[in-house]
This record gives C-alpha cells, structure tokens and sequence, in this order.
C-alpha cells in the first residue's frame, strides 16, 4: 500500500528542494509594529475574560461571523476585530456526549477584508478573481460526515472550498459521539485560514460525558479555558497580517481570551485548565515562574491531550526535579491541566514561555499571562486529582492494515518563492489517499525540512509511534530512508489520542489510525496556517471497503 508514484515524483522534485532555504518570521519590517510592547508597556492589567458560554437547549443553534471593536488592552484604542457572534474568541460551545447540534454558521462580515491580503495568497489566478471575503467554520477534532466537497448546506467538517460570503450560511450537524474532550473551531476557507484567524474567527467548544463527571475534577468557575494566541497590533491598534505568506504569521502582543497579557485571579486551592495554541504559527513551552522572588512554582497536572483524558496523569515543571518537562503546545494542540495553588497562597507567577523557534526568536514572547494567588478560598476544594484517568491501549503498528509516506518539502517555485507541499502536492491536485473505512494505517510523516510542523488530520485521532532521524540528503537524492539514529518514544503527555502531533525536522513521525466511522472527504495539513494556505494541505477520500 505504499505510494510508489510518491518516490518517483520526490526524486524529480528534490533538485528544487532547498533544505537550507527556511521561512523565516514576520516581524521585520516595521519598526513600529516591533516598538509597540517594549518598555512602559504595560502588562498584566486587563483581567483574563472568560468568552461567553452556549449550551444548546435545541437542535439548531446560529453563530454569526461579524465584524466588532473592542479593546484589547486597557492602553490601546478599539481594535476593529472579527468575531462568532461578534467576540473574540468566540462563544465556547458545551455540549453533552452524543448531544446532536445543527449549527447555521452564518456571515454577516463585510466584503472587505480587515487585514491586506498577504503576497502569496491565491487571489483567483488567471481567472476570476476571489471574493476578499470568504469564510468556511471547522470544528476541530469533531466526528463529522463529510460526503460532499461542495454543498454549503450540508459542509459538516467545513470544506476548505466551500467558503461562504457574507449574507450567505454553512449548515454543519455535529454528532458530538466522542468522549469528553476539548475541541475548538476556526477559520479554514483555502489560502485565507491565517488571514481569517487573524481577525479573530476562532472559539473553543467542550464535549461532556458521565466518566468525566465521575472523576471530580475542579469545575465550574474553577475550571478556565485558555485560548492563546499571537496577535499583530500596528501602533494605531489596528491588527496586522504577515505581508507575505512566505513568512509565517508570529505578531508581536500575546493574547489570552481576546486580552492581551492578561492576568487571572486564583483562589489557593485547585483549578482547571483547558488550553488551546489557537496561534497561526507559534508555539510554547510553558511553566509557572516567580519573577520577583525566584520561589518555586505550582507543577502542571496534565489529564488530557487533543481528544480527551490520558491514560496517567503527567507532572509537568515539577519544582523537585530540575530534569521535568515543560508543557509544549504547537499550533492546534490542547492541554488539559491541573494546578493546584493551595499550598502557594499570597504568590504571583508569570505564565512564562521558553519556546525558542527557528523564526520567532526575533521577537520572542516568553510572558503570556499572570496568575495571582490570593489568600482565601471561597468554599473548601473538596475536587479530585486522579493520577489515573482511563485505558488506552496501544495500537500495535504490526498489524496494521499498511503503511503510507507523507512527504513534509519545501520547494521553490521559479519565480524563487518557496512552497510547502506533501508529498510534492498541493491542494488541487488530485486525491491521491483514499484509505479504506474501518482499516488501521501507519502513516510515516517524512519531514525532509529543519522546521517543525504540526501535522493534523481531520476526522480521525491517532497514537504517536516515535520520531525518528534520518538522512534527508540520502533520501533526496533517492527516496530510501535511511535512519541516522534510534526511534525516540513520545512524550509521556502524547502518548494518548492526538489529532495533532509535531513532526520534527529531519525526521520520520509515525502515527497510527483507524480510518472510521464515516467514508467521506476529509484533509490533512500542516496546522502552521501559512503553511497550510500555501500549501502544506491535502484532500483525502476514506473510501468504502
Ligand atoms: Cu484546526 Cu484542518 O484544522
Ligand atoms: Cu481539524
Ligand atoms: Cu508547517
């Protein structure tokens, strides 16, 4: 089941391969932009909003795409933001496991774009030219059907090409069969997901279930969402977009829930958190720090990843030992955590990031938000750290069903700007995966660049395998992987179902799947959204056996 026509093409392509040749970051480029946050900037002093909450009591729900001000820190002006009901981030949808929602998706944006359409966007081409304004929602991680590429009112999983413009609706049933999880929904129309995410169009969406309830976890208002994102903020308070889609989206200001660096109150005691890296490019390594007192911080409980609980509870940053991991997120990942404050009472800690990307260290972000212990706790803590959470067993590669190679390359057009591809394909070429439903596959992510990419597939969660190196040179010259060292297991917080993992550079990640329950169009893609829109994403079909 391999893809033999994939080596053929890759020895063609691989005299364009420029593995030297990285996208790098865009902030250069306008001093303004990159003065804005420095020194008597203030941070910490708008408090963390908590978005609005949407428990549909019917079967259909209306979520609006609108154009709205608001600010985004207590020293900017209003920012002319996009928004799902006109905030930022959107409603946080709650649903019950198995709960069926019918969710009218409609724009209501006006037809001219907020932000400049970056060099590099496809604007049309020969033909006619795109609409500046064109929107598609996708419910990220969801069990969806998705049986056609085209009927907008029938576009569960958000078509990339079937984008909407305003006045006009995408109707999306969600199942929401899947256990209890953190989702999140975003802006996926092709070419224009950084563009469209940048405004602001991206919201988190909760799936309940009774084994959650039983494991007593901090909840209510001791359980917070935290949506963090890169934002670019021009010296007027208006946003910016990267200038060219070659150079990935980084901003220059942190935003946690639409705020920039904000910071929360917290009683001593426990809390939940449930994060999402909805930024279009960056990642994070995060850890508690105590910037004024160099005091030891509360370690992170992790419970769960992208599609719901672990099967052990990971201590992250934990103050006894020096050698414990931080937590890192790309692009698209979720982390479910635990911290407990009750023994860090009266204390004030930075969420800090260590993170240091290829391209983003010209304007590192190592503060995203601060936290601040008070000294009372309202009612007692009578919520449960269970280091045990469910089973998960492994999924044994051995019997797989086949293996498949995706190729991760960056190659230069001829006019000398790169483009990603997998598999040295873009978005309109033709299907070329079609799994076969209810098969288990081994999918050996072959990451030819030195870049870190997250890769993510719609509809289906999977087990990470291992990373492995190899040599890239070897492989471009004649499409055999030969391994330079051992396989290296997952972290111990990925080692539960994902639907997005980094693949690191120069390396093989292997991932396993079921392609199940639905036959139907889905994509795969790089989450690092410029890359995705020029051209890190491919259509599949999972086909009827
Ligand atoms: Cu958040 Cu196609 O994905
Ligand atoms: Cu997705
Ligand atoms: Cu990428």
């Amino acid at each position: 089941m391999k893809n033999r026509h994939v080596s053929l093409l890759l020895v063609g392509l691989s005299l364009l391969v420029l593995l030297d040749h990285d996208f790098k970051g865009a902030n250069a480029g306008n001093s303004l932009q990159l003065s804005l946050f420095n020194a008597g900037f203030q941070r910490f002093v708008d408090e963390l909003p908590i978005p609005p909450v949407i428990k549909p009591d019917s079967e259909d729900i209306t979520i609006t795409m609108k154009q709205f001000t608001g600010k985004l820190h207590r020293d900017l002006a209003d920012t002319v933001q996009w928004g799902y009901n006109g905030v930022s981030p959107g409603p946080t949808i709650e649903v019950e496991r198995g709960q069926h929602v019918r969710v009218h998706w409609k724009s209501e944006l006006p037809t001219t774009h907020i932000l400049a359409a970056p060099k590099g966007m496809d604007m049309g081409g020969g033909g006619e030219p795109l609409p500046d304004v064109r929107n598609v929602v996708h419910l990220h991680g969801a069990l969806v059907t998705q049986t056609s590429k085209t009927d907008k009112l029938h576009d569960n999983d958000g078509w990339p090409d079937a984008w909407l413009v305003p006045g006009e609706e995408q109707i999306a049933e969600y199942g929401n069969d899947q256990s209890a999880r953190l989702l999140w929904y975003h802006d996926h129309a092709m070419g224009e997901t950084g563009r469209n995410v940048a405004t602001g169009l991206a919201g988190m969406y909760i799936i309940r279930d009774e084994f959650e309830r039983g494991l007593n976890l901090p909840s209510g208002k001791y359980e917070i969402p935290l949506l963090i994102t890169a934002k670019g903020v021009d010296g007027n308070s208006a946003l910016y977009y990267t200038p060219t889609l070659a150079n990935e989206f980084y901003g220059n200001a942190m935003s946690v829930n639409g705020k920039l660096w904000p910071y929360l109150n917290v009683e001593p005691r426990k809390y939940r958190f449930r994060i999402v890296n909805a930024s279009n490019a960056r990642s994070y390594s995060m850890q508690l720090v105590d910037l004024e007192n160099q005091s030891p911080a509360p370690p992170f409980y992790q419970i769960g990843t992208d599609s719901g609980f672990l099967e052990n509870t990971v201590v992250l940053n934990d103050p006894a030992d020096p050698k414990s991991p931080e937590l890192t997120l790309a692009p698209a990942e979720r982390a479910d955590i635990i911290i407990d404050f009750s023994q860090y009472a009266g204390k004030t800690y930075i969420l800090h990031n260590n993170y240091v990307d290829q391209a983003d260290h010209q304007l590192p972000m190592p503060q995203l938000m601060q936290f601040r212990v008070g000294t009372t706790v309202s009612e007692p803590d009578t919520s449960s750290l269970p280091m045990k959470l469910r089973s998960i067993p492994r999924m044994d590669p051995t019997r797989a069903d086949g293996t498949r190679q995706i190729t991760l390359n960056q190659v230069d057009m001829p006019d000398g700007t790169p483009m990603l591809l997998l598999n040295g394909m873009g978005w309109k070429e033709e299907i070329t995966e079609k799994p076969v439903l209810g098969t288990t596959e081994v999918w050996e992510i072959v990451n030819t660049t030195t870049d870190v990419h997250p890769f993510h597939i719609h509809l289906v969660e999977f087990q990470v395998l291992d990373r492995r190196p190899f040599d890239v040179d070897a492989f471009a010259k004649t499409g055999q992987i030969n391994y330079t060292g051992p396989a290296v297991a997952p972290d111990a917080n990925e080692m539960g179902w994902k639907d997005t993992v980094r693949t690191t550079g120069n390396a093989v990640t292997r991932i396993i799947m079921k392609f199940a329950p639905y036959a139907g169009y889905y994509v795969y893609h790089c989450h690092i959204l410029e890359h995705e829109d020029m051209d890190m994403m491919r259509p599949f079909e999972i086909v009827a056996p």
